[in-house]
């Protein structure tokens, strides 16, 4: 008797293992993409002053050009598209294990609410035990020509 019982919640419990297993293969991609955006954010605050901080460039051609370069080619140590990509969605298959995710800038309810200054000093000075590294060889400069491409992301 033992016996049966015992292979029968067996059973029951590989028809789960199958069911979550088929579940998970056909969640089509745009489903999983959703969980994006809103996207969720525990980056520290920048100090008051900063936060102040409005880009003093001009959102023109070259400044977005300029941006752009740095985004997708120059950025050193590696340029930002090899985790936010090449769109600006944070999906980059750059083959981290990310935790927290790379911001997604295509995500206005996410983006809106940040201000430039804020923007200014994690790409400044990173966002501590995550992969967003320090930029410290950027001009201010380049970090506000970077600011108007991200932000281009989600217009
Ligand atoms: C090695 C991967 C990696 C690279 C390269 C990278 N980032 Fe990030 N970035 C991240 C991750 C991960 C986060 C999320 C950090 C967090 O949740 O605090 C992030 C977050 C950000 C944020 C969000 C700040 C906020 O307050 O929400 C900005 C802005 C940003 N990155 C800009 C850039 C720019 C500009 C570059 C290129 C100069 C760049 N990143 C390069 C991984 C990267």
């Amino acid at each position: 008797m033992k016996g049966i019982v015992e292979n029968q919640a067996y059973q029951r419990s590989m028809q789960f293992l199958l069911i979550g297993w088929l579940m998970f293969m056909v969640t089509p991609g745009p489903l999983l993409a959703a969980g994006n955006c809103p996207q969720y954010r525990s980056t520290p605050t920048a100090p008051e002053e900063f936060l102040d901080l409005k880009n003093p460039l001009a959102p023109e051609e070259k400044n977005l050009k300029a941006g752009e370069l740095i985004y997708q080619l120059q950025g050193q140590p590696i340029a930002c598209k090899t985790c936010h990509g090449e769109n600006g969605d944070g999906r980059a298959e750059s083959g981290y294990d990310f935790n927290p995710l790379p911001r997604n800038f295509t995500c206005a309810e996410t983006m809106k609410p940040l201000p430039d200054g804020q923007l200014f000093w994690i790409i400044r000075n990173g966002s501590p035990h995550t992969r967003m590294y320090a930029f410290p060889s950027l001009t201010d400069k380049q970090v506000w020509q970077l600011i108007h491409y991200l932000r281009q992301f989600s217009k």
